[in-house]
């Protein structure tokens, strides 16, 4: 039988859904019965019926869907593949920074372990941020904004706020150079340059738009221009292809692949499955406080 033919049948048989993320591999992409960025994939995760959720995509992204969801089994099918950026930061650090600034509100990126969710107030994704603290945070006198600081100052440019910033950031996106942006424009006049908010900032200035993942695939789907230069990892590529035929998508750099995004195969989609590996637990005294920084990004919405 068929690899993909196998997982069909076993994903029936353990009533479970397939979350990829957008950097997934193609084939994992394609299997999967939702792909979306980090926001749609943990709403997607806090709505499934499913008793199972295989999540193709990094360690964070499926702590958040059992700490959603703790009565399901989430299941991560290669267990190192986690994020640099999110080991950037520990609860213990973080609690250090808390105790300096005794007054101010924090806010955590998803891109975190669930301690340091468990320690802030509220959450947010590259998709919302910037509403997360023009809105939900606009009362607070100081904030706390951790871990990534490109994002942070992505943010603080949008809303005016500044913040106390922790020095954090994804490896994979600080890859991607003015030099970059400037080099693909050369070669592709009048195309547009969307890159995302974890990119540096002078890499963000150069660019058109700067959007989450999911932004990303809205903004191509419904843009007229039909050249599009891509400042993110090019996993996403494969599904503004698929989405849009009869558009032309330009990775900024060879060099933006996330290498533990890539670690999920569907050799180990089906062994994820077969062998009910590998679980994520997180202790409910964690998960609860964790689930309340989470569901405050959650309860405002898109
Ligand atoms: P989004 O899909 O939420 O834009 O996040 C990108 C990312 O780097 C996830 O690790
Ligand atoms: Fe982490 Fe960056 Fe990879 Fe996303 S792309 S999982 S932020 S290292």
């Amino acid at each position: 039988m068929e690899i993909i033919e196998k997982i069909e049948k076993l994903k029936k048989e353990r009533r479970a859904v397939i979350l990829a993320h957008n950097y997934q591999l193609p084939e994992v992409q394609d299997i999967a019965d939702f792909v979306g960025d980090s926001l749609e994939l943990s709403i997607k995760a806090a709505q499934t019926d499913a008793e199972a959720i295989v999540f193709c995509g990094v360690h964070f992204m499926a702590e958040t869907a059992k700490i959603l969801s703790p009565a399901k089994t989430v299941l991560l099918p290669d267990r190192t593949a986690g994020c640099p950026m999110a080991d950037m930061i520990t609860a213990e650090q973080l609690r250090a920074l808390k105790a300096e600034h005794p007054g101010a509100k924090a806010i955590c990126y998803v891109n975190t372990s669930a301690e340091v969710k468990a320690e802030c107030d509220l959450c947010c994704t590259s998709a919302n941020a910037v509403r997360m603290v023009g809105e939900v945070m606009k009362d607070a006198e100081e904030i706390i904004f951790v871990p990534d600081r490109y994002l942070a100052a992505f943010v603080a440019e949008k809303t005016g706020r500044a913040f106390i910033v922790w020095p954090g950031f994804c490896p994979t996106h600080a890859r991607i150079l003015p030099e970059h942006i400037e080099a693909a424009r050369a070669l592709h006049p009048g195309a547009v340059v969307m890159c995302h908010p974890e990119c540096r900032p002078e890499v963000s200035a150069l660019a058109d738009l700067t959007i989450s993942t999911g932004g990303m695939i809205r903004y191509a789907r419904e843009a007229e221009t039909r050249e599009i230069i891509v400042g993110t990892e090019p996993g996403i590529i494969h599904r503004l292809k698929k989405e849009n035929p009869d558009k032309n998508f330009y990775p900024v750099s060879d060099a933006v692949v996330c290498p533990n995004m890539k670690r999920t195969s569907l050799e180990k989609v089906l062994w994820a499955l077969e062998d009910m590996t590998y679980a994520i637990e997180v202790p409910e005294e964690i998960a609860a406080r964790a689930r309340r920084c989470i569901e405050a990004m959650l309860n405002v919405g898109r």
